[in-house]
């Protein structure tokens, strides 16, 4: 089964209702999701976050939930990410960083309340002196999150966007960029039609390498986020070669994702940053993560089996 094929099959399977209350209401779930997510509270994420600073590495704090529908959710998601910043602000031996969703601050049906949302978020970590990263959803959202992030971009300067290097797009979004601004790059974990990203996994690779360098040449400061093996050596190697000083090169990962590779890089002296979502709307971000490898469906369902 090709890899598209798959991520639609899961894609359509997790987005039945019946599934997602299987998923939130049992046991199952919850085990399955506690290899992806720490726990339901800040107080989780920050405990994740120092097991990996005693092990030398960083950790960027995700608070999960997207696609609110009502302001008083997007009032209460700001305040969320608030409260993480103030907990970082008290924890002065850990180095986090923050990243947030736009549909989550109301990007889906109000631009006036997100951007307002956005600009408490920023101005509390400019207060902490937290770096804030902007998460990139499905396509629809591309335009709408970079005309965001280039109007907060211009009044504040801790704050970073994230590009999918596998969006046919992304090369000309490239260019709009704010002159040297935070550049989180990955992949691309929505589903997408062949029109608007790459249907082939080499292709999307070799455009992660061309953005990686274009990134590089303007001056960002770019975050390496990939489980790639070929890609992070690649990007070890090219920042090396070109003298590019690690205060601008980061290689990031997804908590509960290779490990090996986390310890590894870390062990070599790279800075390495792990990913920490949290909070109890955790079923969309846990069906991506399965439906990035169709091994995860093995550990999904020996959970299963094992339940029984
Ligand atoms: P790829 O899928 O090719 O995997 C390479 C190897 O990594 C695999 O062979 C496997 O060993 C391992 N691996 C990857 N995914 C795994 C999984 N789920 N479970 C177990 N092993 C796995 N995407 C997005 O669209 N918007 C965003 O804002 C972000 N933000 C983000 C932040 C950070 C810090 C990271 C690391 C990733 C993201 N992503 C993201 C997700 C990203 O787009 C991508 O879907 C995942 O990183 C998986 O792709 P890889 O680059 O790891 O490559």
């Amino acid at each position: 089964m090709t890899r598209s094929v798959f991520r639609s099959l899961v894609g359509w399977a997790t987005s039945r209702p019946w599934l997602k209350r299987f998923a939130t209401k049992t046991s199952f779930g919850n085990a399955v999701a506690s290899r992806f997510v720490p726990g339901d509270t800040l107080d989780s994420a920050m405990a994740a976050a120092r097991a990996l600073r005693a092990g030398g590495i960083s950790a960027v704090l995700g608070l999960l939930g997207e696609n609110v529908t009502s302001p008083g959710r997007a009032v209460a998601a700001a305040d969320a990410y608030i409260r993480s910043m103030e907990r970082i602000r008290e924890e002065v031996d850990l180095d986090c960083s923050v990243s947030v969703k736009l549909t989550d601050l109301g990007l889906g049906f109000s631009r006036a309340l997100c951007m307002s949302e956005l600009e408490r978020v920023v101005g509390s970590a400019e207060r902490s002196g937290t770096l804030v990263t902007i998460d990139m959803e499905g396509s629809t959202y591309v335009d709408r999150t970079l005309n965001v992030f280039r109007d907060v971009s211009s009044r504040h300067e801790r704050i970073g966007i994230c590009l999918q290097a596998s969006l046919r797009r992304t090369p000309g979004d490239l260019e709009t960029l704010p002159a040297e601004c935070v550049v989180r790059l990955v992949k691309g974990a929505y589903l997408e039609s062949p029109e608007i990203a790459f249907p082939k996994r080499r292709d999307v690779d070799a455009a992660f390498v061309r953005c990686f360098v274009s990134l590089l040449a303007r001056g960002h400061t770019v975050h390496v986020a990939t489980h790639d093996p070929r890609l992070l050596e690649g990007a070890c190697r090219t920042a090396e070669r070109h003298g590019v000083p690690w205060s601008r090169v980061e290689l990031q990962m997804l908590y509960g994702v290779r490990r090996d590779l986390q310890t590894r890089f870390t062990r070599q002296g790279y800075p390495v940053r792990v990913y920490v979502p949290y909070g109890d709307d955790w079923y969309p971000y846990l069906a991506r993560r399965l439906a990035e490898r169709p091994a995860n469906m093995w550990f999904f369902l020996s959970n299963l089996v094992r339940m029984r």
